[in-house]
């Protein structure tokens, strides 16, 4: 465990809070590494081999909180963002009769949690082994209307590192009021390595026959919407940048993939989200979920303005997150799957990335 350097930069983050930033580093058994902070429960790296044994960090981010909190155009690299990832329409919805209103700070809309969403509050950690590989558990909880959402909810997210090169994750949430719960990761994978240039050359394929188009605004338009004949069919493995260039409406509004897609499965438990292959080094990230949907945004708002822990500028698209989660707006949209958690009930969501190889 290291200190994770910071200083307090935000007006109502306490130097005590920010004297607790701690790194955590897990290690398993065939050498793959991931660092973790309490600050925003970051995954600040992820080393594993490529085909031939050479280990490269695959995670885009920084080797200091202060970075993390100062980078322009907030990339929210390897944070848990909540209590409610991705698009509220307006910043506003209703629930058991009651209007509510958050930050609009993606305007004209609400974006990941708000102006201090989990992704920038001091963590509670600890590091626990269990079966399945050494873990770090972390605790926040978010006080009632904190960004404007009703509820005192106390979150838990695990992130254990196996022996088989797999990183769980794990959510679990509970509420004293009914309130909107959406967790993520915004981890950015480059499998080449991060600061290596483009992810177009990545072959990417997703587990979904539908997405959700959005407005220009990228809110669902609450259409489910064939993938088939569009850029957005990735059923088989394609480049990421082969049809991204097209001229189709909905990557003029993303400004290239930025959309969520509707995972086919049959039932709960664990589906298939995503699987991406890097040709040159060998490695293949697959991302399995108890999910519906899964936001793939492949870093359209990177423009080489940020420079990350190794001294190398994240280019435009310079990384792909697979932000597993309900569908963008859902407490706005009431035919997709609810995102409403009430007293009483847990929240619990799991996502897993495996690492491999392929020859
Ligand atoms: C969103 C993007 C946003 C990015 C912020 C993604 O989850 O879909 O629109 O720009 O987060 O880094």
């Amino acid at each position: 465990m290291a200190v994770f350097v910071a200083s307090p930069v935000m007006a109502d983050v306490q130097q005590a809070d920010f004297d607790s930033i701690r790194l955590y580093t897990l290690k398993n058994s065939s050498g793959m590494e991931i660092s973790v902070t309490n600050f925003g429960a970051i995954i600040t790296s992820i080393k594993v081999p490529d085909r031939d044994g050479k280990f490269d960090d695959v995670a885009l981010g920084y080797d200091s909180v202060d970075k993390y909190i100062n980078a322009v155009d907030k990339p929210y690299f390897g944070a848990v963002v909540g209590r409610y990832g991705n698009r509220i329409a307006e910043g506003t919805f209703k629930l058991d009769g009651q209007t509510y209103t958050l930050a609009k700070n993606n305007p004209p809309n609400h974006l990941h949690g708000g102006i201090i969403g989990f992704d920038k509050v001091v963590w509670n950690a600890e590091t626990k082994s269990t079966d399945r590989g050494d873990a770090v558990v972390l605790r926040y909880t978010a006080k009632d209307m904190e960004e404007g959402y009703p509820g005192k909810l106390d979150v838990t997210v695990t992130y254990t590192l196996t022996n088989d090169n797999e990183v769980i994750i794990d959510y679990h949430a509970t509420t004293t009021k009914a309130t909107p719960v959406n967790l993520t990761q915004h981890t950015y994978f480059n499998l080449k390595g991060e600061g290596r240039g483009t992810i177009l050359d990545h072959e990417l394929l997703i587990n979904a026959k539908r997405f959700t188009p959005v407005d220009e605004t990228l809110i669902p338009t609450g259409e489910l919407a064939p993938v088939s004949g569009t850029p957005f069919d990735f059923t088989e493995a394609k480049a990421i940048g082969r049809d991204i260039g097209q001229d189709h409406q909905q990557l003029k509004f993303g400004l290239g993939y930025d959309h969520n897609f509707v995972l086919d499965r049959e039932g709960k438990g664990m589906a298939l989200a995503a699987r991406v292959h890097e040709p040159i080094s060998g490695r293949v990230l697959e991302v399995t979920t108890t999910e519906p949907g899964v936001q793939f945004y492949c870093g359209n708002f990177l423009d080489g303005r940020l420079t990350g822990k190794s001294g190398q500028p994240y280019v435009h698209r310079g990384g792909f997150c697979l932000e597993t989660q309900h569908f963008p707006d859902s407490p706005n949209q009431p035919e997709y799957p609810s995102t409403i958690l009430r007293p009483g009930k847990a929240y619990e969501t799991t996502t897993k990335w495996k690492f491999t190889v392929k020859e």
